[in-house]
């Protein structure tokens, strides 16, 4: 098979969802029509018990099942699926959006009873950044949950885009009797099952058929009837054009658990969703077909054994064809770099592969060569874009309790940083560490890895401070000019970069008023 063929037969996606939402049971459903697994209960839910946060064997047996479950391939009627996982607790939420870089298209999940929630709209801002076309599922028809028409009006109100669906449901809760398709013009028949893998299908490509008053009931079918008349009215014709720039989400319905709905939705997903797409490097769009191998590093998971230090790095393939073995160009330490030992992810298994396509994700071994953003490539020597550090949301000074350990510490510091697991900021004066996170969590996964992975001790002191933002502008000698008046309060980034920390909203929106040739960004192209 050419390179073109292999590129046309690849599909990779995330699922987003709020946690609880059924993210783990559809994963495991679509890996069960994969074949990748061959029983429920296979997948573990890689959720962190929002009880057990200071419980560390939690975060240890969180951080194991994450790298087991970070890629999961399958093949599925001759397309090759690559799902990526996404952390549920959002305190992980950068990691999340890290991995969104990497997708092409996602699925988000929603749960009928409780609609749209607060993780799904951070993630939903994220893939419209990007343009990631989306799909949505809207889980859990077996209970009684909100009207789905109104639930169509919540996702187009809070998550900024047009809606369509293309399954219907009849029924909730008690009453729910299945769904009717409306891109493949059947309809599916519920009937509560964890184990069995599909429900009863019959083929009704016209909704006034007679057979549709013996399935589902007389009222039933009328209301059917109705409804569906009403979205043909309301919604226009379905449009992949619009999907595939991110326009418009398709819409499903169906039950995760009772493995309901799941098969029509990975069908339409095979047909519509996008193959791999062209990546933006500091010079020029890339493209999959491009005959020079590219990819670039979004996630680092260290190992789990402190004893050895290496970690995987997991690099998804932009262009070309990696080889195992071959030599690659670092850009960002401007070195050659060879890698033989390449893995690939196959639902729950790894294995060392020969080569890998645009799309792939292949796990890298490295001993410390390797941060998120980095860029491996045999083509020119140009960084992907597009995999942004954000500004964190709590800040903490990191106070050194051992002296003998300063070493240790940094080290320790530096490459929990390189993974992502937090941002840290270095003030030009005075050399003071604070570290930047989204939630709590991560102080004490630091704390807790840096005692046992490096032998140093340290705890953390609250800073107050709003945001840290990046510092940039066309005129530089206005930006030095800016540094100079506000030294107390420049930090470096772990690039070396400059960030203004802000201590309050107020003070900020004064700052950009007093210096407006100065840009400040939330965000920053972590490299
Ligand atoms: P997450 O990864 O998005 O956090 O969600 P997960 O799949 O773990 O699902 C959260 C809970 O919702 C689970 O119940 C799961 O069984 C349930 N669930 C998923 N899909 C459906 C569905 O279609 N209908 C109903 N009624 N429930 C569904 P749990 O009690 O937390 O765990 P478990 O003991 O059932 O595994």
């Amino acid at each position: 098979m050419g390179i073109n063929d292999e590129i046309a037969r690849r599909r990779t996606f995330g699922i987003i969802s709020h946690p609880d939402a059924g993210k783990t049971t559809l994963t495991e459903k679509l890996l069960l029509f994969g074949g990748a697994i061959q029983q429920a209960g296979a997948v573990k839910s890689n959720k962190i018990d929002r009880h057990a946060t200071s419980d560390f064997m939690e975060i240890e047996r969180q951080r194991g099942i994450s790298v087991a479950t970070s890629v999961m391939g399958f093949e599925y009627r001759d397309i090759k699926v690559n799902l990526l996982d996404t952390p549920g607790h959002q305190d992980f939420a950068e990691d999340t959006y890290r991995t969104l870089t990497a997708v092409d298209s996602a699925v988000m999940v929603v749960d009928c009873v409780k609609g749209v929630e607060a993780q799904t709209e951070k993630l939903m801002e994220v893939c419209r950044m990007r343009q990631t076309p989306v799909m949505a599922f809207i889980n859990k028809l077996d209970r009684e949950g909100k009207d789905p028409f109104d639930l169509l009006d919540e996702i187009e109100q809070k998550l900024g885009i047009a809606v369509r669906p293309l399954s219907w449901p009849i029924g909730m809760g008690k009453s729910f009797k299945g769904v009717y398709d409306l891109f493949q013009k059947k309809l599916l028949l519920f009937e509560p099952s964890k184990v069995k893998l599909s429900g009863e299908v019959v083929e009704i490509d016209d909704l006034q058929d007679e057979r549709l008053e013996k399935e589902i009931g007389v009222s039933e079918a009328e209301t059917l009837r109705e409804e569906v008349e009403l979205i043909n009215g309301v919604y226009p014709e379905f449009d992949t054009e619009e999907y595939l720039r991110g326009d418009l989400a398709p819409v499903f319905f169906g039950s995760a658990v009772n493995n309901f709905g799941v098969r029509e939705l990975l069908d339409c997903f095979i047909q519509i969703a996008p193959a791999p797409q062209p990546r933006r490097t500091g010079q020029r769009q890339v493209l999959p077909s491009e005959p020079e191998y590219s990819g670039f590093v979004f996630k680092i998971h260290a190992n789990m054994d402190p004893k050895h230090r290496n970690r995987i790095a997991f690099v998804r393939v932009c262009s070309g064809r990696f080889k195992r073995g071959s030599n690659y160009h670092h850009v960002r330490l401007d070195k050659k770099l060879r890698f033989s030992n390449a893995t690939a992810f196959m639902a729950q298994s790894k294995e060392i592969i020969d080569e890998a396509y645009p799309g792939d994700i292949i796990g890298l071994y490295d001993t410390g060569n390797l941060k998120i953003g980095d860029t491996l490539t045999e083509g020119e020597h140009s960084l992907y874009q597009g995999i942004p550090s954000f500004s964190p949301e709590i800040f903490k000074e990191v106070i050194n309790l051992d002296a003998m350990k300063t070493k240790q510490l940094e080290k320790g510091l530096r490459q929990l940083m390189d993974e992502g697991v937090a941002q840290l900021f270095t003030y030009e004066m005075g050399s003071r560490k604070v570290v930047g996170t989204v939630g709590q969590l991560q102080f004490e996964v630091i704390q807790h890895r840096l005692k046992h992975e490096y032998g140093a001790s340290c705890r953390f002191s609250p800073v107050s401070l709003y945001k840290a933002c990046w510092i940039g502008g066309d005129d530089q000698k206005k930006v030095r000019e800016f540094v100079e008046s506000k030294y107390r309060h420049i930090a470096k980034d772990k690039d070396g970069k400059w960030v203004f920390m802000a201590e309050t909203r107020a003070w900020l929106q004064m700052v950009e008023e007093n210096f407006p040739d100065v840009k400040f960004h939330l965000t920053s192209e972590g490299r």
